[in-house]
């Protein structure tokens, strides 16, 4: 879909469609007022007798019946002008936008999206087009049958202002940072393997101006990241970790680092997962890494002012005569050693040596997701991720991106109290707590090497894949959370240097 800013008059192209904001009060704004004007008053009288009420996540289709040159009005709804938000706009242009497509629209024109106290014109397109990307997204590499004949060709919005072409641009790279990360995720583990991986993330960073490193098994080897290697030694796809570099075109304002699980299958090796357990899905345990490779995508296209590491701890969890076993002792990179509890907790593995990569690149702030523990998912559920950091206004931080964009995130604690649970009997550490508190005590296994850089970890396992369709996404890999490191990012740049 191609998505564009033009001076347009909506009342006189003929579009297919022509998408329309509307609140609970039915008040149409200056975009859907002109084109309510055009056409004689039907479209307030529409959403009257249609008794439209506004909220976000639906939308309606109206034929113009000739009134207008376009032939169709999509009116989303944006809820009350209270709540006004990026979240609820970002919403409102994704289930706008598929209404448009399932009525057949191919040329679709878009009003103003609103603003507000919270919501300046340049957030509001850009949270407008990125909805739109997203509510269009579909993953079809591999559907033969039943491809769908309905798609949006190109998305117009009608303005002429730097703020909507500068939202549109950005909205539509960040989308385009969200759909890498569905792209990756949606990939079947046949074909995506941590070498494949690390090629694909080669690839992105020569068309998106970063640098690339490939660590491979000799590298990771001489590097001493035994806790990876543990991991990768049961499968015949050799394990990665892969090192993309941003570094902005002026100064930097401080080195952040984003650090990512990608198993790219996840059996639970010889603790084997069982069947019913959600093994067909455990290919999204790479969502982290595809994340990470997914928001590093994006930064020289929203300019951003730190220099960024993005490091992706890949592997395969298989289980064979050269597997890791429970009970083996595996030494990281910062020398610490490891007792293997269950080798289904394999994330925290791949992550310790990760960790202590990037905290020795330099990064002034960590911040690592991971699809970690179903843990997470018990004590959050399927739609939040947990936040747990050794800096609070690190977690502050992100916090308060995750509210802008809405995917839901909170804080959870890090109680030195539970580090015994970790504690090793023949070794520093064993790689699993048990139950209690699952999530946390993988938290806390995970400070064991961020080596004192203030650090922020995501337990994504819920968010990063859903199970039906939402106002924001298809089925299967979400992209979850490319948009709140993304905000993360640019609010630390507009408030204070040294990230
Ligand atoms: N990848 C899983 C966690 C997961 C579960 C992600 C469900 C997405 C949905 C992780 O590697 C894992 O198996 N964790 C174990 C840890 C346990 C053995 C300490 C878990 O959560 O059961
Ligand atoms: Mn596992
Ligand atoms: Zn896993």
């Amino acid at each position: 879909m191609d998505v564009s800013v033009r001076n347009l008059s909506l009342a006189r192209e003929a579009f297919d469609a022509i998408i329309v904001p509307v609140g609970p009060d039915r008040a149409l704004q200056p975009d859907g007022a002109a084109v309510d004007r055009a056409m004689g008053g039907i479209l307030s009288t529409a959403l009257g007798d249609a008794d439209f009420e506004g909220g976000v996540g639906k939308a309606m289709v109206i034929p113009t019946l000739g009134h207008l040159p376009a032939r169709r009005v999509v009116v989303v709804g944006i809820g009350a002008a209270a709540a006004l938000s990026v979240a609820a706009v970002t919403r409102a242009w994704s289930v706008g936008i598929r209404a448009a497509r399932d009525s057949g629209a191919r040329t679709v024109a878009s009003a103003a999206p609103p603003t507000g106290t919270d919501i300046a014109a340049t957030d509001a397109y850009r949270a407008a087009a990125t909805g739109a990307v997203l509510g269009a997204y579909e993953f079809l590499e591999y559907r033969t049958l039943d491809r769908p004949t309905r798609a949006v060709d190109s998305l117009t919005f009608a303005a002429d202002s730097d703020e909507a072409r500068r939202g549109v641009a950005d909205g539509t790279a960040v989308a385009g940072g969200v759909s890498l990360a569905r792209d990756l995720v949606n990939q079947p583990p046949d074909a995506l393997y941590p070498e494949r991986l690390a090629e694909i993330a080669q690839d992105v960073a020569g068309r998106t101006g970063l640098e690339c490193r490939i660590h491979d098994r000799q590298a990771l080897e001489s590097m001493g990241a035994g806790a990876t290697l543990g991991v990768g030694k049961g499968s015949a796809r050799e394990p990665r970790l892969i090192h993309l570099t941003y570094t902005p075109q002026g100064p930097s304002l401080g080195s952040v680092g984003f650090v990512g699980k990608a198993i790219t299958f996840d059996t639970g090796g010889i603790n084997l997962k069982p069947t019913g357990g959600g093994l067909e899905h455990m290919k999204s345990d790479m969502a982290g890494g595809a994340a990470v490779i997914g928001a590093m995508s994006v930064l020289r296209a929203l300019g951003v002012p730190f220099t960024v590491h993005g490091v992706v701890a890949s592997a395969e969890n298989m289980l064979s005569s050269t597997a890791f076993r429970p009970g083996d002792v595996l030494r990281a990179m910062n020398g610490k050693t490891i007792e293997v509890i269950s080798t289904d907790a394999e994330g925290r593995l791949v992550l310790a040596d990760a960790l202590t990569y990037t905290a020795r690149q330099g990064a002034h702030a960590m911040i690592d997701l991971a699809t970690l523990t179903g843990a997470s998912v018990v004590a959050l559920g399927q739609q939040a991720a947990g936040v747990f950091g050794t800096s609070q206004p690190l977690v502050d931080d992100i916090l308060a991106a995750s509210g802008r964009t809405g995917e839901l995130m909170w804080h959870m604690p890090l109680w030195p109290e539970y580090r015994e649970l970790i504690r090793g009997d023949v070794a520093d550490l064993k790689n699993s707590g048990g139950r209690p508190a699952g999530a946390v005590t993988a938290a806390l296994f995970l400070k064991e090497f961020t080596e004192g850089v203030d650090w922020v970890h995501l337990d994504i396992a819920g968010p990063a894949w859903t199970e039906r369709v939402t106002d924001l996404s298809t089925k299967g890999g979400t992209g979850y959370p490319v948009r709140t490191l993304l905000a993360f990012l640019e609010n630390r740049a507009s408030r204070r240097p040294n990230a």
